[in-house]
């Protein structure tokens, strides 16, 4: 089982009867931990981003689900099943966007629903499905890491990458999806460097991707989000990968806001912009990305930084949304642990395997 540690990264570890979770909105300043053994406290947890990133919080959900389950009191199964589905409904509620969420919650009920047997029985069963989504991520992501290796463009000089907001092993139940093939390719001497956009208004790409690559000693450039066009046109970005949310049937990726004007400079620049997310990121039950609820969160993280106000204090408007989409046509390939596919050929490639 995963221990607690800034190297390897672990966000999301079991521990006894509790969950200790990475507290993501003190990095970098510092490394402390929160510590969960209430459903509530996990939704809350959820919500107010200690835990962050599509897979982290699926993960987390599923041990939300679990604590949930030690906290109904009954012992009649149809009692204890109608519970539950109060416990996942408020874990349901906590963030819109990202499908891994919904998936890990849905897989948690099925298991729930599904196991026969004496309602302590059923509970150790989520328990041992929640350690199961938790491990699985963690091999899928290594799987990624090595897939995205093979499609990094040849270069005279070794691959310099930008990426946005955090993919990283804290975005997941370790190692990464867009920062795991950050990982592979450093580990395969194939990278140079990689470029972080900050990533306003959570600034995930200065606090926690530059982070991370600082734990493992990787090269990494922070730069504003208004400066990829210009990195790109001087010829300092060979690659983009970033990680995503939620992914649609037609290859309509939402990710990070922001990462739709990457991938429209990356596209004005021949610069190839790849997606890298595992199957449980992706929703094959709708067309397009226009289906894809965007979460809207608190303009006090526009018009704040820290304690500091940075706009005045009155007589402005403001528009916050979390994520956007980018569609199909921009995306070169979606980098998934079963290989790398183009958007328009996910569906043929995947849909079958997510049904089993
Ligand atoms: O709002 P956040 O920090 O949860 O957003 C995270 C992202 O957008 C990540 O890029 C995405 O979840 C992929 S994480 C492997």
């Amino acid at each position: 089982m995963a221990t607690l540690s800034n190297n390897p990264v672990y966000p999301v570890v079991w521990k006894q009867d509790r969950v200790v979770l990475i507290d993501q909105t003190r990095i970098p300043q510092e490394f402390s931990v929160v510590e969960i053994s209430r459903s509530g406290d996990m939704a809350q947890a959820i919500q107010t981003m200690i835990v962050r990133g599509a897979p982290a919080i699926g993960v987390a959900a599923a041990y939300g689900i679990y604590l949930g389950a030690t906290e109904i009191k009954t012992d009649v199964r149809d009692r204890f099943l109608t519970e539950l589905e109060v416990i996942a409904a408020q874990l349901r509620a906590t963030r819109p966007t990202a499908v891994n969420l919904f998936w890990a919650i849905d897989r948690m009920m099925k298991t729930a629903r599904q196991t026969l047997g004496s309602v302590q029985h059923l509970r150790e069963t989520l328990l041992t499905t929640a350690h199961q989504i938790c491990q699985d991520d963690l091999a899928t992501c290594k799987a990624m890491g090595d897939y995205g290796v093979t499609v990094l463009p040849e270069t005279p000089h070794k691959v310099r990458l930008l990426t946005h907001c955090n993919a990283g092993a804290l975005a997941t139940a370790g190692y990464g999806t867009a920062l795991g093939v950050v990982r592979s390719a450093w580990t395969a001497g194939r990278l140079e460097r990689v470029y972080a956009d900050e990533t306003r208004p959570r600034l995930q790409g200065a606090k926690l991707t530059s982070w991370e690559c600082v734990q493992e000693g990787i090269p990494v450039t922070v730069i504003t989000d208004n400066m990829a066009a210009h990195c790109m046109h001087h010829g300092m970005i060979d690659v983009v990968v970033v990680g995503a949310d939620r992914i649609a049937a037609n290859g309509d990726a939402a990710n990070k806001i922001g990462t739709y004007s990457v991938a429209l400079v990356a596209a004005a620049h021949n610069v190839p912009f790849y997606v890298a997310a595992p199957l449980s990121t992706i929703d094959f039950s709708i067309p397009d990305g226009s289906h894809i609820e965007i979460e809207e969160r608190d303009s006090a993280e526009i018009y704040k930084v820290g304690e500091t106000m940075i706009c005045p204090s009155s007589g402005v408007d403001y528009f916050n949304p979390a994520f956007d989409v980018t569609p199909a046509r921009l995306i070169a390939g979606i980098i998934t642990e079963f290989g790398v596919f183009k958007p328009e050929d996910l569906k043929a490639a995947l849909f079958d395997k997510q049904a089993q």
